[in-house]
């Protein structure tokens, strides 16, 4: 925005979010079947910028191939510290040029290994040579999780500032169902993306509320007043916040994102829920950024049972609608500011101008919604933001991570920012 009341556009451009560019990553493998999933959450971090070393124990060497790695990853792979080939001291310079350092598969030894300061692969030997983040991803049989050691270990670990990526509960390669299993790749690269914003971020000790997807205004048990969000802008906004070491409070029609770890996920289904959820959310908390698409109106009254189709006689139906609060309106908490986004099909500066002072807001997020490429459902949009002082800013067509990003800059860079 341009903070004269004057028009700024930038370049037309719409670049592949990179997260983690220029960062370092180790990634500390341990034998585990599940080491397949590491394959993936390397290829992942690397997708999203990082430049990626791999670290194997003797038995994580035996699950994946050395050259799996070699072959996938920019960076360098170690395997044994006794190889006359490798670069000297090849822990000590991973260890220390790392920026996060991800454990995953952590196996119930390599955990102990950790906590315990022993240093006898080039795992738990990187491990020590680092002072970067941990993040410690467990995966094993249910019986070995729940002992008494392995939790020891764990609280040991979290307590020195460890980041625990899951288990999550599925079926394990031991047999059955259970809590062990490895966290999916997605869930692995968003745990290391939150633990350098923790460490480095720009809005670490802050507390960002969002927002996200279509209010549901139930009709009957099975029918709603709904709309079109699928949530991934709110989502979007939700990711760069936590990228930037933000805490973040998701509040969601769309349930759990995948690849939401470090996020706190509250889910709602109608404007009021919405409303009281970010109203237990508010004290303390920095910004709102209200990028759900919240319904106007509401059925006057939702009905118990399935409303029955009308006799032939009766053509038609009525359904009468209640106005909901304004729901970005209504919330006031000291030092909160408040970020709206506006949906437009015409007139989009003029609309969604009105609405900047109308409902409190330190700027508001303009999109035509009738774009193919921007606005409901695409991974993509072209956003004008405009403040109260009649700054009007375009942005180029982009990701919706990068509008997030784009977001939470102009919002530090706001006077009302405490
Ligand atoms: O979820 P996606 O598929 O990714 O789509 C993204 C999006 C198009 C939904 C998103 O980019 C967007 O535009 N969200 C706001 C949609 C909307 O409700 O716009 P509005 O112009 O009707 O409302 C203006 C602002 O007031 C919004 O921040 C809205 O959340 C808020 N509002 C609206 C009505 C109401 N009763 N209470 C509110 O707080």
């Amino acid at each position: 925005m341009s903070g004269d009341g004057g028009e700024v556009a930038r370049a037309e451009q719409a670049p592949a979010p990179q997260p983690l560019r220029g960062r370092r990553v180790c990634l500390g493998v341990s034998g585990s079947i599940s080491a397949y999933k590491s394959v993936e959450a390397a290829r992942r971090l690397e997708d999203a910028g990082a430049i990626v070393d791999v670290a194997l124990t003797p038995s994580a060497a035996r699950f994946i191939p050395p050259l799996t790695f070699r072959s996938l990853v920019k960076g360098e792979v170690a395997v044994d510290l006794w190889d006359p080939s490798a670069p000297a001291e090849q822990h000590v310079a991973m260890g220390r040029r790392a920026d996060a350092m991800l454990v995953a598969p952590a196996s119930a030894t390599t955990i102990a290994k950790l906590a315990q300061g022993i240093g006898d692969n080039p795992v738990t030997l990187t491990a020590l040579a680092s002072s970067a983040p941990l993040v410690v991803a467990p995966a094993m049989d249910a019986v070995m999780f729940a002992q008494p050691s392995v939790q020891a270990n764990l609280e040991l670990l979290k307590a020195r500032g460890a980041f625990i990526a899951g288990p999550g509960i599925g079926r394990l390669a031991s047999g059955g169902q259970g809590l062990g299993r490895l966290l999916e790749p997605v869930e692995l690269a968003a745990a290391v993306r939150s633990a350098i914003g923790r460490s480095v971020g720009e809005l670490r000790g802050r507390h960002i509320i969002v927002t996200a997807g279509g209010t549901r205004e139930p009709i009957d048990p099975v029918r709603f007043v709904g709309n079109r969000s699928s949530g991934k802008m709110g989502v979007a906004v939700a990711e760069a916040a936590r990228d930037q070491g933000a805490a973040v409070t998701l509040i969601t029609t769309q349930g759990r994102p995948q690849g939401g770890y470090g996020i706190v996920v509250r889910e709602v289904e109608t404007a009021l829920e919405m409303q009281a959820e970010i109203g237990k959310a508010a004290r303390g908390a920095h910004a709102l950024v209200m990028a759900a698409a919240v319904a106007d109106y509401r059925p006057a009254e939702a009905s118990e049972s399935k409303l029955k189709k009308q006799d032939a006689e009766q053509e038609g139906m009525t359904l009468e609608l209640v106005e909901n609060p304004d729901v970005v309106a209504s919330i006031d908490a000291a030092k909160l500011l408040k970020v709206g986004f506006a949906a437009e099909t015409d007139d989009l500066i003029r609309n969604a101008q009105a609405k900047v002072a109308k409902k409190g807001l330190a700027f508001i997020v303009a999109n035509d919604v009738s774009q193919s490429d921007a606005g409901f459902q695409v991974e993509t949009n072209r956003v004008v933001m405009l403040d109260a002082n009649g700054g009007v800013e375009r942005l180029p067509l982009m990701h919706k991570y990068d509008v997030g990003w784009a977001i939470l800059d102009r919002l530090r860079a706001h006077r009302g920012w405490a």
